[in-house]
């Protein structure tokens, strides 16, 4: 692959955290990784393989044990504003509006805006997550959906290189979580963003991504195998469903992971 495919690049990647008896104990190990640019590619596994500390390292909130992650030809170290990240809780300011919890990261990442600039900016996020009629509104006064909604606009109106997405829809109620699959689909489309999403919702890998990495079980968890979803985006979703490979590509992640959950209740089965 050359080097301009290479947008994304985490080559043997390894995290070891001390266990209970004080020794290093690799948890994800050897994880190799590339994301062309514009690509959304979705990490699933079991609870607790490693997904988030692949993810947490990439965006600089987590040290590298060994190993390395370019992000366009840039090696990462420690956060920076060229990722954002949005958590499964939006971890808003209370004490701020809508629009100020946008504005805080706005401020930083454009300081030579004027002000009138930085508003609008947060009102063009803001708006295009549909929250246009909400920008003065608390979040004690928002659902739990529309403060995931704020998170995503603070997260995409920095106009990162890279968007990190861990579990983003995981606390929401289906309907909620299907809209928002959206909204991002639309932000990331419009914004040209290179994405790496964390679920553990098969359906949901298989209709956002262009391809799905999957965790083997942790310790020394690394990629498993990883999957094409070669449909041309944006996809319907009824479409999608009904296109002929659906339950074909269905298939092959539900089979992973049951395979990984044999392993996991009975590690020297052989499979
Ligand atoms: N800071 C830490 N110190 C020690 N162990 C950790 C720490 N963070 C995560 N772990 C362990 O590493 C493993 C992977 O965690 P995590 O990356 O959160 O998994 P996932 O996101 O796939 O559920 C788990 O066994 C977890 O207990
Ligand atoms: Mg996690």
């Amino acid at each position: 692959m050359s080097a301009k495919n290479r947008y994304l690049e985490l080559f043997k990647l390894t995290k070891a955290y001390p266990n209970r008896f004080g020794e290093e104990v690799p948890v994800v190990k050897d994880f190799d990784l590339i994301l062309k640019r514009g690509e959304l590619v979705s990490l699933i596994g079991h609870s607790g393989c490693g997904k988030s500390t692949v993810l947490t390292m990439v965006a600089g909130l987590n040290s590298i044990t060994s190993g390395g992650i370019v992000l366009d030809g840039h090696e990462v170290s420690g956060p920076g504003p060229d990722r954002s990240v949005v958590f499964q809780a939006p971890c808003l300011l209370d004490w701020m509006t809508a629009l100020q919890n946008v504005k805080l990261g706005v401020d930083r990442c454009y300081p030579h805006a004027s002000h009138s600039e930085r508003f609008q900016i947060c009102e063009y996020y803001l708006s295009a997550v549909g929250l246009g009629d909400y920008l003065d509104k608390y979040p004690r006064e928002l659902s739990g959906g529309m403060q995931q909604r704020v998170g995503i606009a603070r997260a995409v109106a920095l106009k990162p290189k890279l968007l990190l997405l861990d579990e983003p829809f995981g606390r929401l109620d289906s309907l909620t979580r299907l809209e928002l699959q959206e909204v991002i689909l639309n932000l990331i489309e419009r914004e040209k963003l290179t994405s790496l999403l964390i679920t553990h919702d098969v359906d949901e890998a298989l209709f956002m991504s262009d391809q799905v990495c999957m965790m083997t079980n942790g310790p020394n968890a690394k990629v498993g195998s990883m999957v094409k979803i070669p449909h041309p985006k944006p996809r319907d979703r009824q479409e999608f469903i009904n296109d002929k490979d659906y339950f074909g590509l269905r298939a092959k992640l539900v089979r992973f992971l049951s395979e990984q959950e044999k392993l996991k209740l009975a590690p020297n089965a052989v499979i």
